[in-house]
């Protein structure tokens, strides 16, 4: 995945390398492999700086922040097609260099594209795909003379899925095109931008279009036309304003945006429940999940193991059995069993994530579709026939962490609303303060820990029952910015073979509550005899805490709260061994926020 935006002014700027600076320091989490930008001025000149690294890396050999023009286009570029290489980092200019674009996606038919410009005599200067986006629209422009006929005709050649942004030098135009990857379009006072994700618009302008696939627009710094790729038919979208506070895309005085998302929980778990208090499609989103023959929640990652605890509550708190399933696996596993009587809620943070999107493109009229997304106008939530927005503000920092509380949040509100027991409801009205409570008991308690030599290089998380997704996704947290191996796991299960790798002082996790300390005794037990280190995170319990090396306390709470409880622990012990090991939590090697490839 990448991150393009561009923006086009009425007249010169001197502040427009500025301008594209920001925007691209804000998509920093879609993509830090390399980066460029591309300034046009009105005498027709066009000037592209970009190269491997991060952007402040690259902006101090390059010097964004100089750049001047009226229209301009940035790109940050997480590697798939041509390694990362200054020719390969985008943006790209077209043979003659009279046209400038970028993109984002993954556009599979690389190799046989570049085999065919060249061929063609194209001046194919890379292998990287962006490029090919560029060709593929000159081609069209040289045969016939017009930018819609050449977006329109490069999309037929164009195979997989992509956004981008491009402009011809020599006039006063943007163009951007959306097919299977996010873009959304920003209107301004006296400009208009396009970017592939909010933040890097929300500081400018609120005012926002949400682009759907197989659309492109040609736009000018005051107007904005979109058309349907196929048909040329025009489309009438007037802008949106979000509710996203600028404040959201800053720290905001945090050192990482992590830590500063895993300390807005309190207040977004608030927004969540004010929100679903008055959403007037919940008892329809309810009534579907209790009539439905076979309802799967299907996410990936983090996204996957709320589903697991949703899975938990539905069961426990309303007598549903729901299945919860990878993304990924979906289509594979249970693709072939689907009946219009079946539901499948898709959950995502970004709502762009490609295993979720092909189950959408699979599944569209075979099951009734419903989602949880964070993204506000993103693809699963237009396509979804009901959504519950996860009322999370921007999640800028690579790990989930908020979006994954109003994921679980979300679920334990429908499951309550599907059960008989007004406790459930009730119980949630002192979830705010109970998990701000846990963030400052946490905070003293996971420094202290970390302060002890205990060799974290390789570890367990083990969860029971509630806490079995609650471990899987300490887990992921873990080694997703610590670098170690960490493999969250069911307890019973360690038992089974993991048991082996056991040794002196070999750490092991037990997220659990005081509710489970019949079973979760024996699986402590069974480590602790072997010499195994074991750490409890748990509401009070004498029982446990005298079983264990160590404990990270969270409060007293009803058995069903543990997810909700012992999650700060756990976000806040990853975070803080990735800066103790010296990792940028915020932006994992290898990750990328989106992931919008196969
Ligand atoms: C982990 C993480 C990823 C995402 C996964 C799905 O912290 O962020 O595992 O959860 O890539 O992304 P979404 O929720 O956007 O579909």
């Amino acid at each position: 995945m990448c991150g393009v935006f561009g923006i086009i002014f009425q007249k010169e700027r001197s502040d427009l390398g500025q301008i594209l600076l920001e925007a691209a320091k804000r998509l920093t989490y879609r993509g830090y492999d390399s980066v460029g930008v591309a300034t046009v001025s009105k005498d027709g000149s066009c000037e592209l700086r970009k190269d491997v690294g991060t952007v402040e890396e690259v902006n101090a050999k390059y010097k964004f922040h100089e750049l001047s023009g009226f229209k301009g286009i940035a790109q940050l570029r997480w590697a798939t097609f041509g390694v990362p290489m200054q020719k390969n980092a985008q943006p790209h200019y077209d043979c003659d260099k009279d046209m400038v674009g970028a993109h984002n996606g993954n556009i599979v038919n690389t190799i046989e594209l570049k085999k065919m410009f060249v061929q063609e005599g194209h001046t194919v200067r890379g292998d990287n795909d962006g490029e090919m986006v560029v060709h593929a629209i000159e081609k069209y422009y040289d045969e016939f003379g017009n930018m819609d006929t050449a977006i329109r005709k490069g999309a037929e050649i164009l195979k997989g899925d992509y956004a981008c942004v491009i402009t011809r030098i020599d006039d006063d135009k943007m163009y951007c095109v959306k097919q299977g990857s996010s873009l959304y379009l920003g209107i301004g006072d006296g400009f208009v931008c396009a970017s592939s994700d909010l933040p890097s618009i929300i500081p400018l302008t609120k005012r926002i279009v949400p682009l759907k696939d197989g659309e492109y627009v040609e736009f000018t710094f005051d107007r904005y036309e979109i058309r349907h790729i196929e048909s040329g038919e025009k489309i009438n979208r007037v802008p949106q304003v979000m509710d996203i506070s600028a404040e959201a895309a800053t720290k905001a005085g945090y050192p990482h945006f992590m830590l500063k998302e895993i300390y807005e929980q309190p207040e977004r778990i608030h927004a969540l429940l004010e929100y679903l208090k008055f959403d007037t499609n919940l008892m329809k989103y309810v009534n579907t999940l209790a009539k439905s023959r076979y309802t799967y929640l299907v996410g990936s990652g983090t996204s996957y193991h709320a589903c697991v605890i949703g899975s938990y509550f539905f069961a426990r708190m309303a007598s549903k059995a729901v299945f919860p399933c990878e993304a990924g696996r979906f289509l594979e596993n249970f693709g072939s069993t689907l009946s219009k009587e079946d539901t499948i809620v898709l959950v995502s943070q970004s709502g762009e994530t490609k295993d979720a999107i092909n189950i959408l493109n699979a599944c569209e009229g075979k099951a009734k579709i419903l989602s949880l997304v964070n993204v506000v106008g993103s693809t699963i939530m237009m396509r979804s026939s009901l959504n519950i927005p996860l009322c999370c503000d921007l999640e800028i920092s690579v790990p989930a962490t908020k979006t994954f509380m109003n994921q679980i949040l979300t679920f334990y509100y429908l499951a309550a609303k599907m059960s008989e027991e007004s406790e459930y409801m009730e119980i949630t009205k002192r979830l705010p303060e109970l998990v701000k409570q846990s963030l400052e008991l946490a905070t003293s308690q996971i420094e202290e820990l970390l302060q002890d030599d205990i060799d974290f290089s390789d570890m367990y998380v083990l969860g029971y029952g509630i806490t079995h997704g609650l471990a899987l996704e300490g887990a992921l947290k873990i080694k997703e910015v610590v670098y170690n191996h960490c493999e969250g796991m069911y307890s019973s299960e360690f038992k089974h073979g993991p048991l082996s790798i056991v040794k002196e002082g070999y750490p092991i996790v037990f997220v659990t509550h005081d509710s489970q300390a019949r079973m979760i005794l024996s699986h402590i037990n069974e480590v602790t005899c072997r010499n195994g280190l074991a750490i409890a995170v748990t509401n009070e319990s004498s029982e446990i805490e005298s079983n264990v090396h160590k404990v990270i306390r969270y409060p007293d709470c009803h058995a069903i709260l543990p997810p909700f409880l012992g999650l700060p622990a756990l976000q806040l012990f990853a975070y803080y061994l990735a800066v103790k090991m010296g990792n940028d939590p915020d932006l994992p090697r290898n990750l990328s926020k989106t992931i919008t490839v196969d």
